[in-house]
């Protein structure tokens, strides 16, 4: 247990401060991504096969050396080169008229006429030079691909972690491990593994949904209240029981269309954001141990159940989750940390106001006594939810945030979040259809008329019924 500023962090649950470490760390180490190009000489290489090699050539035509276009010819039947892909655009900087262009060439040559080639290339035209391909990492684009997404980071686990209030205890880890095999055992669309619960589980689950339960009403925010209510209703919520994934993902899908997915631990930044783009969330069913109710340094199924899918059952909540799922889809390293922290300090810690109060939404939050009490207090600082101040902000994972972000609702934070989602750089935007629980790719023009077609019958749709009702 650490403390700072003798505030007790016995309620900190640390559910996902490895989510922007991990992203960090597989920036710096660039494994997330796909494998970036070779360099031969001054020249960027691809997918060197049988001694050829593919590159990208990009190269300025002047007026002046039209004739020099028309000589590449020969020069690819010299060097018995491949042309793959050509295309052009006029010059962003042209030297000698506004007519000039740019020609941008992907090709294959043998590897050891590489450097000759090139050279060839700029006896006839200007500007020759070869350029990085831009690659993006490989993210799923059907629901079931989700399989792939399960990168465990393991540092907080009992086996691993020598504070973790289990490490010592040879019977805890086991029971962890069993609970876990169930999990990694899960393929999408398989019925969700039912965990027989231990008395002495329902014990530490009694603990803390008593202590969190007595507290919500007056911290908790209206939405996260509603949801609460309806699983206590309709999920059997309580204190007597742990609810199981399988009839609390029937809740959701039935709400919000959210589904659950059980995982075997904290998952990588990107494979964890990649699932919410699914309306897919992936959870833990273990529970923490009994030694310790109100602290666990990994997400458990009190942080799940209590923290987080309340909030699910939300649908505002749902789509702006889901957007932040969307917007990690082929993002590099650099926008999978930013969003990571975005995450952090909204799906995890996020205040919002509502009827002039300030409430908590965030799961880190809802599931940890001691930080929720803190977090509405008037000790910590606030400020206002600004995705791009959002994204870069430095963050606490050894004890309570120095900084909350604070939305003047949900609707204004999923306006600013989609916002954000678009000024991220990507070749191509991503939509999810719903009817077939896959990601569409739009990075062709047909692509887009086609979703734009389905998108004015749904507003007919949308239209027809407006005017039955003006009408009536
Ligand atoms: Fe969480």
């Amino acid at each position: 247990m650490k403390t700072e500023n003798g505030v007790q962090t016995a309620g900190f649950s640390g559910r996902k401060q490895s989510l922007i470490e991990d992203a960090r760390r597989e920036r710096s180490s660039g494994s997330a991504g796909s494998p970036g190009p070779s360099r031969y000489g001054d020249s960027f290489v691809f997918d060197e096969k049988d001694g050829r090699v593919t590159l990208n050539v990009l190269f300025s035509l002047s007026n002046e050396k039209n004739a020099g276009f028309f000589k590449t010819g020969k020069i690819f039947e010299t060097f018995e080169a491949k042309l793959l892909h050509i295309e052009s655009r006029p010059a962003r900087k042209p030297k000698n008229s506004t007519t000039d262009l740019e020609l941008f060439m992907k090709c294959e040559v043998h590897s050891s006429d590489l450097d000759a080639f090139i050279n060839s290339l700029k006896r006839v035209m200007d500007d020759v030079r070869s350029i990085p391909e831009e690659k993006v990492p490989w993210f799923p684009q059907q629901i079931k691909d989700l399989n792939r997404c399960n990168m465990l980071i393991t540092k907080f686990d009992p086996d691993m972690d020598q504070v973790h209030p289990g490490y010592s205890d040879s019977e805890y880890r086991k029971r962890r491990a069993f609970i876990c095999e169930l999990a990694s055992a899960y393929k999408q669309g398989d019925p969700l593994p039912i965990v027989e619960y231990t008395a002495e589980e329902v014990f530490t689950w009694r603990e803390v949904y008593r202590q969190l339960r007595s507290i919500y009403p007056g911290l908790a925010c209206r939405q996260f209240m509603d949801g609460l209510q309806q699983l206590e209703k309709e999920c059997g919520y309580g204190e007597d029981r742990i609810p199981q994934l399988r009839e609390v993902s029937a809740f959701l899908k039935e709400k919000t269309g959210f589904q659950l997915r059980p995982v075997a631990g904290l998952l990588s930044a990107r494979d964890f954001l990649t699932s919410l783009a699914f309306r897919v969330f992936q959870c833990t069913q273990y529970i923490r141990h009994s030694s310790a109710p109100m602290h666990s340094p990994e997400p458990d199924c009190c942080h799940e159940l209590l923290g987080h899918i309340p909030m699910l059952a939300d649908k505002e909540f749902a789509q702006f989750s889901q957007e932040i799922g969307l917007a990690s889809l082929g993002a590099s390293d650099e926008d999978i940390q930013k969003l990571s922290t975005l995450y952090w300090f909204t799906v995890e810690f996020g205040l919002c106001k509502q009827n002039g109060t300030v409430k908590a939404y965030g799961a880190g939050l809802l599931s940890s006594y001691g930080e929720l009490v803190y977090a509405l207090s008037n000790e910590p600082e606030y400020k206002p939810f600004n995705p791009e101040e959002t994204a870069v902000q430095s963050y606490q994972d050894q004890t309570y945030q120095p900084v909350y972000f604070v939305s003047e609702s949900f609707e204004d934070a999923k306006t600013k979040m989609r916002r954000y989602s678009a000024s991220i750089k990507r070749p191509f935007a991503v939509r999810y259809d719903p009817f077939t629980c896959s990601v569409e790719v739009l990075d062709q023009p047909g692509k887009i008329q086609n979703a734009l077609s389905q998108m004015r019958e749904e507003l007919k749709t949308l239209h027809s019924a407006l005017e039955t009702f003006s009408s009536s």
